[in-house]
């Protein structure tokens, strides 16, 4: 890998992963539909908008692989969900392939299986079952990939995140956290491992209250350092200022699930 590529870059794990992926690769193209405040010289940046496939086709020319954070990361309208992550998704996929970019790690998320309930343990062979807009948008994401690997030999892998920062924020973030450096670990294996064909990892540091089953991440070499636990006393302190949410306690998804929830309401 001499030239990558990674979109979303002015977003929060975007800007995390600038310092902390700075010399990893002898090349690094950053890209976004906004500009950072805080570029440096000798930092490559275009602007482009992952809904217009000529720009997109722009940013993806010559390099060797793409970490594909770019699109809209939370529950929205339609129209933003349609236009940044799946027309935006389908045009990365489609100008790499065209361009001979060799592989493609997808910034997925746990809410394209939010409505797994907490007590069960999921792996990566299940169905889906997004909690969302955003949620099936992912899904599209994953299959999207699957196809480009499949049909046409791009190397890919998806990152069921679960949520990135310095700490786990509540108890839902207790099994969820994502240490950012084990994210960079994550993606390491995603554009280097030789034997990468079409993956799904979970993206969770290494969490005692974990609901997934991360076991193909670790056959691939995945060795989480974080471990949620270590916060647990400020996350369980952060959750009991949080008001009672009877549906997002029941689902990995948290409020993504109980965001619009009328099932109960229904013949
Ligand atoms: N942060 C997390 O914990 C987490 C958890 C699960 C999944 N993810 C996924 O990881 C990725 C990064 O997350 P984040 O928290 O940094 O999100 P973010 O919203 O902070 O960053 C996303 C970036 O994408 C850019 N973007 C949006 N629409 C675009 C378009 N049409 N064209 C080009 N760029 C566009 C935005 O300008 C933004 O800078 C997202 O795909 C998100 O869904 C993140």
């Amino acid at each position: 890998m001499q030239k990558i590529l990674v979109t979303g870059a002015t977003g929060g794990v975007g800007t995390r992963l600038r310092m902390l992926m700075k010399g990893l690769y002898p090349s690094i193209r950053w890209s976004d539909i906004r500009k950072p405040d805080d570029l440096a010289a000798d930092e490559e940046f275009i602007v482009a908008d992952l809904a217009d496939l000529a720009a997109v086709k722009t940013i993806v020319a010559g390099v060797d692989g793409i970490v594909h954070l770019g699109g809209y990361s939370i529950e929205g309208p339609w129209e933003m969900i349609l236009n940044a992550n799946i027309v935006g998704c389908y045009n990365l996929f489609e100008a790499a392939y065209r361009a001979g970019v060799k592989r493609v790690v997808f910034a997925s998320s746990n809410h394209a299986l939010g409505f797994y309930p907490r007590s069960q343990r999921v792996g990566v062979n299940v169905t889906v079952r997004p909690d969302s807009r955003y949620g099936v948008s992912k899904a599209f994401g994953e299959a999207l990939g699957a196809l480009y690997a499949d049909k046409h030999g791009l190397r890919v892998t998806c990152l069921r995140i679960g949520n990135v920062g310095d700490a786990p924020l509540d108890q839902r973030r207790l099994a969820i956290w994502l240490k950012p450096e084990d994210l960079v670990q994550l993606i390491r294996i995603g554009l280097e491992h030789r034997d990468i064909h079409f993956e799904i990892f979970y993206g969770a540091s290494d969490n005692a209250d974990v609901w997934w089953d991360n076991s193909n991440a670790r056959r691939f070499g995945y060795k989480p350092t974080g471990k949620a636990d270590d916060f647990r006393a400020q996350a369980m302190a952060a959750q009991a200022k949080l008001p009672p949410d009877p549906i997002g306690d029941r689902y990995q998804g948290g409020p993504f699930c109980s965001d619009e929830y009328d099932a109960d309401r229904a013949g």
